[in-house]
């Protein structure tokens, strides 16, 4: 069984650069549709509602069962839905975001965890099925938060704009956190 993934260094990642973009976002936007791609914990979107984001303009998501049983108890003013990627979902949102699994296979990684951070051969299989999918859900001016690694390879950024907003080095590879918008 997948297990459920509670937070890490990348997930402290991307709730910072939330914490840092989110009161931006709101400043022109009081009301911004979000959406988060594998959910998890619920860890990022505990950092939207500290941000004063509505519970109801939050939608959460996540392929692995008991996260959604999960999520779906602990969220119960937001939208929380059983989804690969974008499977489920035919609304446009203003953010988008996904920490998700990016490292390249390995056998020497335990089988309950492999959902939550491998991302195929190469660690890029699930961000570029995001990738291909993410542009249709976004509104014009919206923006997509995606982090990877420094291990990921082979992306095709080709159909977005693209920046930092946040780097961080571990002692086998670094983190980014990139700001996609069309
Ligand atoms: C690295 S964890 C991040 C969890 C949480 N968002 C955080 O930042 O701590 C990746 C999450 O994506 C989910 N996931 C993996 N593949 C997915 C897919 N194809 N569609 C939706 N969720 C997926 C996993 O079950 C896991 O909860």
């Amino acid at each position: 069984m997948p297990e459920i993934y509670f937070p890490e260094e990348d997930s402290f990642l991307l709730s910072d650069v939330l914490k840092k973009e989110v009161p931006k976002i709101l400043k022109k936007n009081p009301n911004p549709k979000i959406l988060e791609i594998g959910s998890g914990s619920g860890f990022q979107v505990e950092t939207l509602l500290s941000l004063g984001v509505h519970p109801k303009h939050i939608t959460l998501t996540d392929i692995n069962p008991d996260a959604f049983k999960f999520l779906k108890e602990k969220f119960k003013h937001s939208k929380v839905i059983h989804s690969n990627l974008f499977d489920k979902l035919n609304k446009k949102y203003d953010l988008i975001f996904f920490n998700p699994p990016y490292l390249p296979e390995d056998a020497r990684e335990p089988k309950g965890s492999r959902l939550a951070t491998t991302g195929g051969k190469s660690g890029s299989e699930v961000v570029k099925e995001f990738l291909k999918d993410a542009k249709n859900h976004l509104n014009p001016d919206g923006k997509i938060f995606l982090l990877t690694s420094s291990l990921t390879s082979g992306i095709n950024w080709s159909k977005y704009n693209k920046k930092v907003l946040a780097k961080k080095k571990l002692f086998f590879e670094e983190l980014v956190v990139w700001e996609l918008s069309l």
